[in-house]
Protein backbone atom coordinates (compact mmCIF):
# COMPACT_ATOMS: atom_id res chain seq x y z
CA UNK A 1 0.00 0.00 0.00
CA UNK A 2 1.74 3.80 -1.03
CA UNK A 3 2.45 5.55 1.74
CA UNK A 4 0.67 8.93 0.34
CA UNK A 5 -2.67 8.29 -1.09
CA UNK A 6 -5.60 11.06 -2.03
CA UNK A 7 -8.95 10.92 0.12
CA UNK A 8 -12.07 11.70 -0.86
CA UNK A 9 -14.53 12.59 1.38
CA UNK A 10 -15.57 16.06 0.51
CA UNK A 11 -14.47 15.82 -3.04
CA UNK A 12 -17.40 17.97 -5.33
CA UNK A 13 -18.79 15.24 -7.23
CA UNK A 14 -19.06 17.77 -10.33
CA UNK A 15 -15.49 18.30 -10.56
CA UNK A 16 -14.32 14.76 -8.76
CA UNK A 17 -13.67 12.51 -12.38
CA UNK A 18 -11.63 15.45 -13.19
CA UNK A 19 -9.74 15.97 -9.56
CA UNK A 20 -8.96 12.13 -9.62
CA UNK A 21 -7.29 12.05 -13.30
CA UNK A 22 -4.88 14.73 -12.03
CA UNK A 23 -4.49 12.94 -9.09
CA UNK A 24 -3.24 10.23 -10.39
CA UNK A 25 -1.85 12.05 -13.54
CA UNK A 26 0.77 13.82 -11.03
CA UNK A 27 1.41 10.29 -9.35
CA UNK A 28 -0.97 9.28 -6.60
CA UNK A 29 -1.47 5.93 -6.94
CA UNK A 30 -3.91 5.21 -3.11
CA UNK A 31 -7.42 6.74 -3.76
CA UNK A 32 -9.36 6.01 -0.61
CA UNK A 33 -12.91 5.98 -1.48
CA UNK A 34 -16.45 4.81 0.45
CA UNK A 35 -19.77 4.42 -0.46
CA UNK A 36 -20.73 6.97 2.00
CA UNK A 37 -18.67 9.53 -0.32
CA UNK A 38 -21.52 9.68 -2.69
CA UNK A 39 -18.41 10.22 -5.77
CA UNK A 40 -17.68 6.79 -6.41
CA UNK A 41 -19.02 6.63 -10.10
CA UNK A 42 -17.52 9.75 -10.61
CA UNK A 43 -14.09 8.93 -9.02
CA UNK A 44 -14.23 5.82 -11.17
CA UNK A 45 -14.17 7.97 -14.25
CA UNK A 46 -11.42 9.49 -13.50
CA UNK A 47 -9.47 6.41 -12.90
CA UNK A 48 -11.26 5.15 -16.67
CA UNK A 49 -9.96 8.21 -18.29
CA UNK A 50 -5.90 8.11 -16.49
CA UNK A 51 -5.90 4.39 -17.88
CA UNK A 52 -7.12 5.10 -21.27
CA UNK A 53 -4.67 7.61 -21.65
CA UNK A 54 -1.60 5.26 -20.46
CA UNK A 55 -1.02 7.26 -17.24
CA UNK A 56 -1.43 4.08 -15.38
CA UNK A 57 -2.72 0.04 -15.40
CA UNK A 58 -5.15 -0.66 -12.91
CA UNK A 59 -2.52 -2.53 -11.15
CA UNK A 60 -0.57 0.56 -10.54
CA UNK A 61 -3.36 1.88 -8.72
CA UNK A 62 -4.30 0.63 -4.83
CA UNK A 63 -8.21 1.42 -4.85
CA UNK A 64 -9.76 1.37 -1.27
CA UNK A 65 -13.31 1.52 -0.74
CA UNK A 66 -15.79 0.95 2.73
CA UNK A 67 -18.36 -0.89 3.57
CA UNK A 68 -21.43 1.48 4.94
CA UNK A 69 -23.60 0.97 8.49
CA UNK A 70 -26.80 0.02 6.37
CA UNK A 71 -25.42 -3.31 4.85
CA UNK A 72 -23.68 -5.46 7.80
CA UNK A 73 -25.87 -7.86 7.81
CA UNK A 74 -24.47 -11.11 5.79
CA UNK A 75 -26.72 -10.89 3.24
CA UNK A 76 -25.99 -7.36 2.17
CA UNK A 77 -22.26 -7.13 2.43
CA UNK A 78 -21.36 -8.69 -1.25
CA UNK A 79 -23.97 -7.35 -3.21
CA UNK A 80 -23.13 -3.70 -1.59
CA UNK A 81 -19.20 -4.44 -2.89
CA UNK A 82 -20.52 -5.36 -6.38
CA UNK A 83 -22.56 -2.50 -6.22
CA UNK A 84 -19.63 -0.22 -5.63
CA UNK A 85 -17.19 -2.26 -7.78
CA UNK A 86 -19.97 -1.34 -10.90
CA UNK A 87 -20.08 2.20 -9.57
CA UNK A 88 -16.12 2.50 -10.15
CA UNK A 89 -16.13 -0.08 -12.55
CA UNK A 90 -13.77 -2.27 -11.40
CA UNK A 91 -13.28 -5.80 -10.82
CA UNK A 92 -11.64 -5.93 -7.64
CA UNK A 93 -10.86 -2.99 -4.71
CA UNK A 94 -7.15 -3.31 -2.83
CA UNK A 95 -8.53 -2.77 0.41
CA UNK A 96 -12.36 -3.31 1.64
CA UNK A 97 -12.76 -1.42 5.31
CA UNK A 98 -15.90 -1.62 7.68
CA UNK A 99 -15.85 1.98 7.64
CA UNK A 100 -17.55 1.91 11.53
CA UNK A 101 -18.44 -0.66 13.71
CA UNK A 102 -22.13 0.62 13.45
CA UNK A 103 -24.76 -1.93 11.90
CA UNK A 104 -27.99 0.64 10.76
CA UNK A 105 -30.84 -0.49 9.25
CA UNK A 106 -30.76 -2.18 6.18
CA UNK A 107 -31.85 1.05 3.39
CA UNK A 108 -32.54 -0.38 -0.34
CA UNK A 109 -29.72 1.26 -2.65
CA UNK A 110 -32.72 1.71 -5.26
CA UNK A 111 -34.82 3.99 -2.20
CA UNK A 112 -31.87 6.18 -0.98
CA UNK A 113 -27.94 6.32 -1.99
CA UNK A 114 -25.55 7.05 -0.04
CA UNK A 115 -27.85 6.16 3.16
CA UNK A 116 -25.86 8.18 5.62
CA UNK A 117 -27.04 7.85 9.20
CA UNK A 118 -30.64 8.57 9.71
CA UNK A 119 -34.16 6.84 8.25
CA UNK A 120 -36.58 8.75 6.56
CA UNK A 121 -37.64 10.53 9.37
CA UNK A 122 -34.08 11.74 10.13
CA UNK A 123 -33.51 9.04 12.48
CA UNK A 124 -31.00 6.65 13.61
CA UNK A 125 -31.81 3.24 13.49
CA UNK A 126 -29.45 0.96 14.74
CA UNK A 127 -29.81 -3.37 13.88
CA UNK A 128 -28.73 -5.89 16.01
CA UNK A 129 -25.87 -7.08 13.85
CA UNK A 130 -22.79 -8.44 15.50
CA UNK A 131 -19.61 -7.96 14.15
CA UNK A 132 -18.62 -11.58 13.55
CA UNK A 133 -21.62 -11.83 11.17
CA UNK A 134 -19.98 -8.76 9.07
CA UNK A 135 -16.39 -9.84 8.91
CA UNK A 136 -17.41 -13.46 8.21
CA UNK A 137 -19.14 -11.83 4.87
CA UNK A 138 -16.22 -9.53 4.72
CA UNK A 139 -14.24 -12.38 4.27
CA UNK A 140 -16.54 -13.87 1.90
CA UNK A 141 -15.70 -10.73 -0.34
CA UNK A 142 -12.28 -11.60 -0.66
CA UNK A 143 -13.02 -15.48 -1.66
CA UNK A 144 -15.28 -14.10 -4.00
CA UNK A 145 -12.61 -12.24 -5.65
CA UNK A 146 -14.20 -8.33 -5.14
CA UNK A 147 -11.40 -7.22 -2.29
CA UNK A 148 -7.73 -8.05 -2.23
CA UNK A 149 -7.22 -6.59 1.17
CA UNK A 150 -9.93 -6.11 4.16
CA UNK A 151 -10.09 -4.36 7.05
CA UNK A 152 -11.64 -2.17 9.66
CA UNK A 153 -12.19 1.65 10.70
CA UNK A 154 -13.03 3.44 13.53
CA UNK A 155 -12.52 0.74 15.76
CA UNK A 156 -10.22 0.44 18.99
CA UNK A 157 -8.59 -2.51 20.93
CA UNK A 158 -10.96 -4.87 22.27
CA UNK A 159 -13.26 -4.85 18.88
CA UNK A 160 -9.67 -5.85 17.35
CA UNK A 161 -8.90 -8.35 19.51
CA UNK A 162 -12.37 -9.63 19.44
CA UNK A 163 -12.30 -9.83 15.81
CA UNK A 164 -8.80 -11.98 15.65
CA UNK A 165 -10.32 -14.53 17.73
CA UNK A 166 -12.58 -15.85 15.04
CA UNK A 167 -10.71 -13.79 11.41
CA UNK A 168 -10.27 -16.69 8.66
CA UNK A 169 -8.38 -13.27 7.16
CA UNK A 170 -7.12 -10.97 9.69
CA UNK A 171 -7.55 -7.24 9.11
CA UNK A 172 -4.40 -6.06 7.32
CA UNK A 173 -5.58 -2.31 7.83
CA UNK A 174 -7.00 -0.09 10.40
CA UNK A 175 -8.12 3.37 9.13
CA UNK A 176 -8.35 6.17 12.05
CA UNK A 177 -8.43 9.67 13.10
CA UNK A 178 -4.89 10.93 13.21
CA UNK A 179 -3.68 14.18 13.84
CA UNK A 180 -1.55 16.04 16.29
CA UNK A 181 -4.26 16.73 18.76
CA UNK A 182 -4.99 13.12 18.95
CA UNK A 183 -2.21 10.86 18.83
CA UNK A 184 -3.97 7.54 19.79
CA UNK A 185 -0.40 5.96 20.71
CA UNK A 186 -2.15 2.92 22.62
CA UNK A 187 -4.24 1.81 19.40
CA UNK A 188 -1.05 2.35 16.93
CA UNK A 189 0.98 0.36 19.31
CA UNK A 190 -1.44 -2.73 19.14
CA UNK A 191 -1.49 -2.52 15.28
CA UNK A 192 2.44 -2.73 15.12
CA UNK A 193 2.01 -5.62 17.70
CA UNK A 194 -0.98 -7.47 15.59
CA UNK A 195 0.81 -6.70 12.48
CA UNK A 196 -1.84 -3.94 11.19
CA UNK A 197 -0.86 -1.21 9.14
CA UNK A 198 -2.83 1.82 10.06
CA UNK A 199 -3.58 5.02 7.69
CA UNK A 200 -4.66 8.14 9.37
CA UNK A 201 -7.45 10.23 8.75
CA UNK A 202 -8.47 14.17 8.79
CA UNK A 203 -4.56 14.90 9.03
CA UNK A 204 -4.72 18.16 9.21
CA UNK A 205 -7.22 18.11 12.10
CA UNK A 206 -9.91 20.64 12.73
CA UNK A 207 -9.71 22.14 9.02
CA UNK A 208 -11.59 19.19 7.34
CA UNK A 209 -14.49 19.84 10.00
CA UNK A 210 -14.44 23.60 9.98
CA UNK A 211 -16.89 23.51 6.61
CA UNK A 212 -19.36 21.39 8.17
CA UNK A 213 -19.29 23.57 11.32
CA UNK A 214 -17.94 20.67 13.48
CA UNK A 215 -14.70 21.31 14.64
CA UNK A 216 -15.23 21.57 18.17
CA UNK A 217 -13.58 25.18 18.43
CA UNK A 218 -10.20 23.58 17.76
CA UNK A 219 -7.62 25.87 16.67
CA UNK A 220 -6.00 25.37 13.34
CA UNK A 221 -2.93 23.07 13.14
CA UNK A 222 -2.33 24.75 9.36
CA UNK A 223 -1.74 28.04 11.14
CA UNK A 224 -0.46 26.48 14.81
CA UNK A 225 2.87 28.26 15.76
CA UNK A 226 4.80 25.33 16.37
CA UNK A 227 3.82 23.72 13.44
CA UNK A 228 4.71 26.84 11.17
CA UNK A 229 8.06 27.29 13.03
CA UNK A 230 9.07 23.55 12.05
CA UNK A 231 7.78 24.18 8.63
CA UNK A 232 9.61 27.77 8.15
CA UNK A 233 13.33 26.04 9.37
CA UNK A 234 12.49 23.06 7.05
CA UNK A 235 11.62 25.35 4.20
CA UNK A 236 7.92 23.18 3.93
CA UNK A 237 4.56 23.89 4.05
CA UNK A 238 2.75 22.94 7.69
CA UNK A 239 0.23 20.89 5.60
CA UNK A 240 3.78 18.70 4.49
CA UNK A 241 5.40 18.63 8.41
CA UNK A 242 1.93 17.12 9.37
CA UNK A 243 1.86 14.29 6.71
CA UNK A 244 5.61 13.56 7.93
CA UNK A 245 5.02 13.15 11.11
CA UNK A 246 2.27 11.06 10.02
CA UNK A 247 4.05 8.83 7.62
CA UNK A 248 7.52 9.19 10.19
CA UNK A 249 5.26 7.49 13.00
CA UNK A 250 4.37 4.82 11.09
CA UNK A 251 1.47 5.54 9.19
CA UNK A 252 0.17 5.52 5.90
CA UNK A 253 -2.01 9.00 5.20
CA UNK A 254 -4.81 9.98 2.88
CA UNK A 255 -4.94 13.05 2.06
CA UNK A 256 -7.73 15.59 0.54
CA UNK A 257 -7.79 18.20 -1.67
CA UNK A 258 -10.47 19.83 -4.02
CA UNK A 259 -7.21 21.90 -5.04
CA UNK A 260 -4.57 21.23 -7.71
CA UNK A 261 -1.72 22.94 -6.05
CA UNK A 262 -2.61 21.92 -2.54
CA UNK A 263 -3.33 18.50 -3.91
CA UNK A 264 0.54 18.53 -5.29
CA UNK A 265 2.46 19.76 -2.19
CA UNK A 266 0.49 16.91 -0.18
CA UNK A 267 2.03 14.17 -2.32
CA UNK A 268 5.20 15.78 -1.81
CA UNK A 269 5.96 15.41 1.63
CA UNK A 270 8.43 12.32 2.11
CA UNK A 271 11.21 13.68 1.23
CA UNK A 272 12.46 15.35 4.06
CA UNK A 273 12.98 14.15 7.87
CA UNK A 274 11.88 15.64 10.75
CA UNK A 275 14.00 15.19 13.99
CA UNK A 276 13.18 13.05 16.87
CA UNK A 277 12.85 16.67 18.95
CA UNK A 278 10.90 18.16 16.08
CA UNK A 279 8.30 14.21 16.28
CA UNK A 280 8.37 14.66 19.92
CA UNK A 281 7.66 18.72 19.95
CA UNK A 282 4.51 17.95 17.82
CA UNK A 283 3.03 14.79 18.95
CA UNK A 284 3.08 17.23 22.89
CA UNK A 285 0.18 18.97 21.25
CA UNK A 286 -1.87 15.66 22.19
CA UNK A 287 -5.51 16.62 24.07
CA UNK A 288 -7.05 13.78 22.59
CA UNK A 289 -9.41 15.71 20.76
CA UNK A 290 -11.78 13.62 18.46
CA UNK A 291 -13.64 15.23 15.75
CA UNK A 292 -15.07 12.33 13.88
CA UNK A 293 -17.81 10.53 17.04
CA UNK A 294 -20.50 8.84 16.11
CA UNK A 295 -21.61 9.62 19.25
CA UNK A 296 -21.75 13.40 18.56
CA UNK A 297 -25.01 12.27 16.33
CA UNK A 298 -26.65 9.83 18.70
CA UNK A 299 -25.58 8.89 22.16
CA UNK A 300 -26.10 5.42 21.27
CA UNK A 301 -23.77 5.28 18.86
CA UNK A 302 -20.43 5.75 21.29
CA UNK A 303 -18.01 3.52 19.47
CA UNK A 304 -15.45 5.71 21.26
CA UNK A 305 -16.49 5.80 25.13
N1 LIG B 1 -12.61 6.17 7.73
C1 LIG B 1 -13.24 7.26 8.06
O1 LIG B 1 -14.22 7.26 8.83
C2 LIG B 1 -12.78 8.58 7.48
C3 LIG B 1 -13.20 9.78 8.07
C4 LIG B 1 -12.71 10.98 7.55
C5 LIG B 1 -11.83 10.95 6.47
N2 LIG B 1 -11.46 9.76 5.91
C6 LIG B 1 -10.55 9.70 4.73
O2 LIG B 1 -9.41 10.51 4.98
C7 LIG B 1 -9.30 11.51 3.97
C8 LIG B 1 -8.63 12.74 4.55
O3 LIG B 1 -9.31 13.25 5.66
P1 LIG B 1 -10.20 14.56 5.58
O4 LIG B 1 -10.77 14.70 4.22
O5 LIG B 1 -11.11 14.52 6.75
O6 LIG B 1 -9.23 15.73 5.90
P2 LIG B 1 -7.76 16.27 5.58
O7 LIG B 1 -7.17 15.64 4.41
O8 LIG B 1 -7.05 16.22 6.89
O9 LIG B 1 -8.07 17.80 5.32
C9 LIG B 1 -8.80 18.28 4.25
C10 LIG B 1 -8.98 19.76 4.43
O10 LIG B 1 -7.71 20.43 4.40
C11 LIG B 1 -7.65 21.33 3.29
N3 LIG B 1 -6.31 21.14 2.70
C12 LIG B 1 -5.87 20.08 1.99
N4 LIG B 1 -4.58 20.23 1.65
C13 LIG B 1 -4.20 21.42 2.16
C14 LIG B 1 -2.96 22.12 2.14
N5 LIG B 1 -1.89 21.63 1.52
N6 LIG B 1 -2.89 23.34 2.74
C15 LIG B 1 -4.00 23.84 3.35
N7 LIG B 1 -5.19 23.22 3.42
C16 LIG B 1 -5.29 22.01 2.83
C17 LIG B 1 -8.77 20.90 2.37
O11 LIG B 1 -9.28 22.00 1.66
P3 LIG B 1 -9.22 22.04 0.03
O12 LIG B 1 -9.95 20.83 -0.44
O13 LIG B 1 -9.90 23.31 -0.30
O14 LIG B 1 -7.76 22.03 -0.32
C18 LIG B 1 -9.82 20.40 3.38
O15 LIG B 1 -10.51 21.48 3.96
C19 LIG B 1 -10.75 11.70 3.51
O16 LIG B 1 -10.84 12.38 2.29
C20 LIG B 1 -11.21 10.26 3.47
O17 LIG B 1 -10.73 9.61 2.31
C21 LIG B 1 -11.91 8.59 6.41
Amino acid sequence: MPLVGFGLWKVNKDTCAETVFNAIKSGYRLLDGAGDYGNEKQAGEGVKKAIEAGIVKREDLFITSKLWNTFHAKEHVAALARKQLADWGLDYFDLYLVHFPIALKYVDPSHRYPPEWFGDDGKVYLQNTPMIETWQAMEQVVDDGLAKNIGLSNCQGSLILDVFRYARYEPQVLQIEHHPYLTQEPLINLCKTLGIAVTAYSSFGPQSYVELGAHKGAASLLQHNLIAEIAHHKGKSASQILLRWATQRGLAVVPKSNNHKRLLQNLECTDFDLSPEEMKAISALNINLRLNDPADIDSRMAIFA
